[in-house]
């Protein structure tokens, strides 16, 4: 089977939005330090674009939690692999995503955050796959709505290729 990569959002459309969504969260946060937590591995792009653009200060902070194997299908299992280094009693805490799809793997992972009890915690994705859903979560800020074809590039992988494509395309299998 041939793999073949379709544009869908590019660098220059993701740049954009990382942007908006910078100064959304300055509304949010103001200028007060928030503690930007990502999901491994696909988060990783996501963080350092956004951070790079957020005004206030900001600490990156790193949870390895998984919920896919080498499939294009989730298998409703989430490991905690690695845990984070910091205490985030008492802090703005913001995930960063880099899809939602079923929603286990953020349902998890807000679930858990929470009962440390940060001062604030909110989420922010780059995708979001509504018709995916099987959990009840949603995010306080998402990039982009997408529909439900499966998406590589910017982090996101096919069995762990793809993520460095600087661009979000649709992967199709072809003979
Ligand atoms: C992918 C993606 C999200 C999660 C979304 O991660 O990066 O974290 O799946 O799926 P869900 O909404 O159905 O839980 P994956 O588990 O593939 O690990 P990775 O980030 O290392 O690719
Ligand atoms: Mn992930
Ligand atoms: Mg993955």
């Amino acid at each position: 089977m041939k793999e073949r990569i379709e544009v869908l959002l590019s660098a220059e459309q993701i740049d954009r939005r990382m942007a908006e969504l910078a100064d959304e969260l300055y509304q949010e946060f103001g200028d007060e330090q928030v503690e930007l937590v990502c999901a491994l591995k696909g988060a990783v792009v996501t963080i350092v674009d956004l951070a790079k653009k957020m005004k206030m200060p900001v600490t990156m902070n790193f949870m390895s939690v998984s919920s896919y194997g080498n499939s294009t299908e989730s298998s409703g299992n989430i490991n905690i692999k690695m845990d984070l280094d910091a205490d985030i009693t008492g802090k703005n805490v913001l995930i960063v995503e880099d899809i939602i799809d079923t929603g286990r793997t953020l349902k998890k992972l807000k679930e858990l955050l929470i009962s440390r009890n940060p001062k604030k915690l909110k989420l922010v994705t780059l995708l979001d796959k509504p018709d995916r859903r099987v959990v009840d979560i949603k995010a306080d800020y998402t990039g982009f709505t997408i529909p439900d074809a499966f998406v590589v590039g910017y982090g996101l992988d096919y069995a762990q290729k793809y993520r460095n494509l600087p661009y979000v395309g649709v992967l199709h299998f072809e003979e």
